[in-house]
Parts: structure tokens; C-alpha cells; sequence
């Protein structure tokens, strides 16, 4: 007997109220709304307030995944979370979400692969359910990222911005839909172009921290942006060439939303029309793993993905750790 496809049913994305706008950074470091939009493609970002925790907003956007798929949350047996922001480092985030969601038969783990999370989340999620040892698994991105960057850094506090995307996926003994193709790669001797320098156990908190200001997220933007756009293109050529299809067979792009010059040389460098890479950057920036999912929902509720299409998700991020992921939707 043939494997089952593993296909996504159901989608749901949550962002935060509260919007930061380029002239509202104007006024905290030495920036331009010109600058910014100019160079990175984004207006505004969401940034959570203190009750918006990772486990709340996780709860909204998994409730919109389980009512778009007609799944009751006592059949979810696995939940797994990308992210590179925690509400706290134990447990998991996922185990948060668990409690919160009262998703009480699931298995709950995170996967740490910062920018590309979701992508990585999305293919442990389907070696669980083609091996038969999960039967509904829910894929979330989620980030809190304002948590973690450093507001006196102009670099990169124009960049991030917070929310959550997800999916579930379960098994389809159909082959015509699902994942067709998935391909994931780590760099980890470029670790320190995206990275945090302080807080784990090597460089546990201190009051030298507070100062130095190492808690923070540092990035050496133009370097990563090279790796990003060479990366990414080779993984989506990996995955159209593992599922025999070719760019033109790609109706949507869907790529990390990390600066709109990176997605538009991506786009030419695979040889896809950059009018079919989905783009919301200008509302969001870059909300880390959870930009792909929150993308794909806004795609498949605006009508963008119906059924038939086929999606191109490809993402990138610290680690380095990129991958792509082709699906028949
Ligand atoms: N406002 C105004 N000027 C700024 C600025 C800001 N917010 N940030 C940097 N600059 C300045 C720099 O100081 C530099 O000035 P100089 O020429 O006098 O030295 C100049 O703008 C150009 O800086 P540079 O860092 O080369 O800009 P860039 O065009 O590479 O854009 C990023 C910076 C961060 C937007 C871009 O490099 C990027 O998006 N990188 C990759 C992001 C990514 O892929 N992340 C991985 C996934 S999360």
C-alpha cells in the first residue's frame, strides 16, 4: 500500500491590536518611514500587550484552524509550536498552548529552527502522521518577538513584529492533495549572523546583560540577506524537482516575509512572476515563524488558495536554517 499524503485542512492566524507604525519608530531611534519602507517593504507591525501572550493568541488562531477544519479539539493528539519566543523557556510553548486551548489528548513539543519553525514543525508533523503515530497534529508559528528585540538598535527593530499562524494536518489516503515535496537545511557555522548572544545557560541572565544589552536579538542584516535569497531559491528548486514539477506549475508563493526585496530576488531567482508571491510585510514585518502560516491564512480566507492550487512555502532564518515545503491545497 502506498503512503498516505498528509494534507493541511483547516487555517487561523491571530495578530495583536496595538500597530507601530514607521513614524512611530521616527520618534525612538534615528530612522524614516522612508528609510524603512524603502529598504524593507514594511508600514507597520502588531506588537502584543502584556496579557497578549503567546498561549492567548495561540488559543484565538487554533480555535480558527479548528473550526475551519470541523475538528473537535478532543481529536488534536499532537501540537507543535515554532518559535524563537516563548512566553517562558520551561516548558514549551506548546505546552501552554495545550493547557490554554485544553486540548486535552494532545502530545505538546516546540521545535527550535527560529524563522523557519513553521516549515520545520509542518514536516515532523507529517513524519508523525504518515508513520501512523499521529492522527491530527496542529502546526502553529508564534512570536512574540517584540519581547526579544532590542528598541534601541535601529537594524533591527524596524523589522519584527508579533503573532501567530497555524494549520492541522492529518492523513489522506488520496494521493491527489497534501504535501507533495519538503526540504530542510541548517547551516550552524552561521549561527552568529542571527542570534542572541545572552540568556540561555552559557551566558545565563545577569545585570551585565541588562546593560551590554546581549538578551537581545542581533542580526548582520546584509550578510543574511545574501544567504536568504540563494537559500531559499535552492530549496524551492529542491522541492519542485523531488515532486517532478517545475515553477511554472506554482500558482502561489508563499514566502518567510523577512524584507520585500529579499521575496522579490527570491521569486526571480526561482523563476517564479513575483505577482504570484504573497505579500503582507507591509502590515506585519517580520513575525519570524509565524509568517508563513499567518500568510496562508490570509491567502486561503481571501480566496487566493482553493482547492487544486498549488502552494510554494519557503522560508529562512536564524540557525541559518532555511527549507520549502510544495503542497497540493
Ligand atoms: N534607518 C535608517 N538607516 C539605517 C537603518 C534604519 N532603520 N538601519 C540601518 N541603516 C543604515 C546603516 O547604518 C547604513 O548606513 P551607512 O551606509 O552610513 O553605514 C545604511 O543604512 C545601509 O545599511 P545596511 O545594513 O547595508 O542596509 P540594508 O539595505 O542591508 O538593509 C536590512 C538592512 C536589515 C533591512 C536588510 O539587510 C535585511 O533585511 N537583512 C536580512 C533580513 C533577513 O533575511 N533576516 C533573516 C530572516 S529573519
Amino acid at each position: 500500500m502506498k503512503q498516505p499524503r498528509v494534507e493541511l485542512i483547516g487555517t487561523g492566524r491571530h495578530v495583536p491590536e496595538h500597530i507601530l507604525t514607521n513614524a512611530d519608530l521616527e520618534t525612538m531611534v534615528d530612522t524614516s518611514d522612508k528609510w524603512i519602507l524603502e529598504r524593507t517593504g514594511i508600514r507597520e507591525r502588531r506588537i502584543a500587550t502584556a496579557d497578549e501572550t503567546l498561549a492567548f493568541m495561540g488559543k484565538l488562531a487554533c480555535e480558527q484552524v479548528l473550526e475551519s477544519a470541523g475538528v473537535d479539539v478532543m481529536d488534536v493528539d499532537t501540537i507543535i509550536v515554532g518559535t524563537a519566543s516563548p512566553d517562558r523557556l520551561l516548558p514549551s510553548q506548546a505546552c501552554d498552548l495545550q493547557a490554554t486551548l485544553g486540548a486535552e489528548n494532545a502530545a505538546a513539543f516546540d521545535v527550535g529552527a527560529a524563522c523557519s519553525g513553521f516549515l520545520y514543525a509542518l514536516a515532523v508533523a507529517e513524519g508523525l502522521v504518515v508513520s501512523g503515530q499521529a492522527r491530527h497534529v496542529l502546526v502553529v508559528g508564534a512570536e512574540r518577538l517584540s519581547k526579544i528585540t532590542d528598541y534601541q538598535d535601529r537594524s533591527t527593530c524596524i523589522l519584527f513584529g508579533d503573532g501567530v499562524g497555524a494549520t492541522l494536518v492529518r492523513a489522506r489516503q488520496e494521493r491527489d492533495r497534501g504535501i507533495l515535496s519538503s526540504y530542510l537545511k541548517t547551516d550552524g557555522t552561521l549561527a552568529e549572523l542571527l542570534y542572541r548572544p545572552g540568556g540561555g545557560a552559557v551566558h545565563p541572565p545577569s545585570l551585565e546583560m541588562l546593560n551590554d544589552r546581549s538578551y537581545y536579538l542581533r542580526m548582520a542584516g546584509p550578510e543574511t540577506f545574501k544567504h536568504a535569497v540563494v537559500k531559499m531559491a535552492d530549496a524551492c528548486h529542491e522541492v519542485l524537482a523531488r515532486a517532478g514539477m517545475s515553477p511554472d506549475d506554482v500558482d502561489v508563493l508563499i514566502p518567510h516575509q523577512a524584507n520585500l526585496r529579499i521575496i522579490e530576488a527570491t521569486a526571480k531567482r526561482i523563476g517564479i512572476p513575483v505577482e504570484k508571491a504573497f505579500v503582507n510585510i507591509d502590515r506585519y514585518g517580520n513575525t519570524s515563524a509565524a509568517s508563513i502560516p499567518m500568510a496562508l491564512d490570509e491567502c486561503v480566507r481571501e480566496g487566493r488558495i482553493t482547492e487544486g492550487s498549488t502552494v510554494l512555502m519557503v522560508a529562512f532564518g536564524g540557525g541559518l536554517t532555511w527549507g520549502a515545503t510544495l503542497v497540493r491545497w
